[in-house]
């Protein structure tokens, strides 16, 4: 209706566009990339694969696999003065700042990825960002590990690839348990989208002001750094270890949980969404035990996350307010068990999440979306005359 503003606190209720990427029900935890179930494509498919099945739609056979990834890794190169950005950084800094950073920064160095008005342009950004990203992500690891900045190998698959970036070191021979390269890439694409969430609507919104692809995955990145969305993977396993430090007593952290007044929240659980249990937690929880498993690696707080799991399950507190685990909450525990430090946690949320900020970018643009300009419901002071500094 014209005129009349409705206010929507964190748009709970309201459907900001039309697409056809991914598929969420909340009351029945059902979630599917393009129609396939979630399920599905965590055992058969490879990340790469889902990637091309997000941005375009389908899933490819094998040339237009074999051609994306080679446009892919032809574009793998990054720029040597994109270090000098890097090394003006701390190394305390925190991997999602320099990420957010250094991906903005790749479009001073390829100003062609701005204007995308020709689907060659659009797919050249696209090939160009899939193969960069994952270099700017490992070097934000190497920056805080001071291990010498390095380049891709292009005789591996994309998330070995990755793997390699991340983890090589001068001198040594390189090699992985190839159970390590099946558990990130099952995690990748089940972090690779999620329709309109914060990160996903905050890249559409700038890319809706035709902004550039980098610059608006640099303002996702940002966005998916804050604990109550990708960073909770982080927050979730220092709330973890704070609770083993604390002597494993699940139940104290329960209630502080559940007290209005105390700041401390069960990292991990609750959905926006998801009002039963998010079909990527329940995954994630059944691979935690088989990757823990075949890599003989103990872990502690598995088992308080597992306890924690089941009290909330049982509380009314939570079982009134619809409060299961999310993605965040079992996520973290592999990518230790895979020796990814905690810091890096919700950088590997990024490296998932950017075929599907793609995807979105891509739609919104194809269908040539208005800029996104919501209004409010102003509060503020009426009219009132100005008063000279002398009479204040
Ligand atoms: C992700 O949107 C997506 O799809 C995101 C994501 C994706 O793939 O992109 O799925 C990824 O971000 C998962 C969520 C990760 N965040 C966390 O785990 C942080 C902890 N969770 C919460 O902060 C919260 O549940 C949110 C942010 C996830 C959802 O927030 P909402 O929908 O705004 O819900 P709310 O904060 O209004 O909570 C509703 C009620 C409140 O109690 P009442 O005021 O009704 O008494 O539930 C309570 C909240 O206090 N509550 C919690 C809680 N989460 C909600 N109480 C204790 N611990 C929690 N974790």
């Amino acid at each position: 209706e014209a005129g009349v503003i409705t206010l929507d606190r964190g748009y709970k209720n309201t459907g900001s566009c039309e697409s056809a990427i991914t598929f969420l029900d909340g009351e029945k935890g059902i979630l599917r990339y393009r129609g396939y179930a979630i399920e599905d494509l965590a055992e058969k498919a490879d990340f790469l694969e889902v990637a091309y099945l997000l941005i375009f739609g389908e899933l490819p056979n094998k040339e237009q696999l074999e051609k994306f990834h080679h446009d892919i890794k032809e574009e793998s190169q990054v720029d040597e003065e994109v270090k000098k950005i890097l090394d003006g950084f701390p190394k305390a800094a925190h991997p999602m700042g320099v990420l957010s950073s250094l991906t903005s920064a790749l479009t001073a160095f390829n100003p062609s990825s701005v204007d995308v008005s020709s689907e060659e342009d659009m797919y050249n950004a696209i090939v160009k960002i899939l193969g960069k990203f994952p270099v700017l992500a490992a070097w934000t690891l190497r920056k805080k590990k001071s291990l010498p900045l390095n380049y891709g190998d292009d005789s591996l698959g994309y998330v070995e690839n990755l793997h390699k970036m991340m983890f090589e070191k001068p001198g040594k021979k390189y090699d992985v348990d190839p159970a390590v390269i099946e558990a990130l890439d099952k995690l990748l694409i089940l972090h690779a989208d999620h329709e309109q969430n914060c990160s996903t609507s905050t890249v559409r919104m700038v890319g809706s002001s035709h902004a550039g692809l980098f610059a608006s995955l640099s303002a996702g990145v940002s966005a998916l750094w804050g604990p109550l969305h990708g960073g909770a993977n982080q927050a979730v396993i220092e709330m973890l270890e704070g609770i083993k430090e604390d002597g494993g007593d699940t139940k104290k952290f329960m209630e502080k949980a559940k007290d209005k007044d105390d700041p401390f929240r069960l990292m991990g659980f609750g959905h926006r969404v998801y009002k039963n249990f998010d079909p990527r937690a329940k995954i994630i929880k059944k691979s935690a035990d088989e990757v823990l498993g075949q890599l003989g690696v103990e872990d502690p707080v598995l088992e308080i996350a597992k306890g924690l799991e089941k009290e909330a399950l049982e509380d009314d507190y939570f079982v009134k307010r619809k409060l299961y685990p999310n993605v965040d909450f079992y996520s973290g525990i592999i990518y230790r068990a895979l020796g990814i430090p905690v810091e890096m946690f919700t950088v590997m949320f990024a490296l998932g999440r950017l075929p599907g900020w793609i995807a979105q970018w891509r739609e919104m643009r194809m269908k040539k979306e208005p800029i996104g300009r919501p209004r409010q419901i102003y509060v503020g002071e009426n009219h009132r005359e100005f008063t000279d500094l002398e009479k204040r």
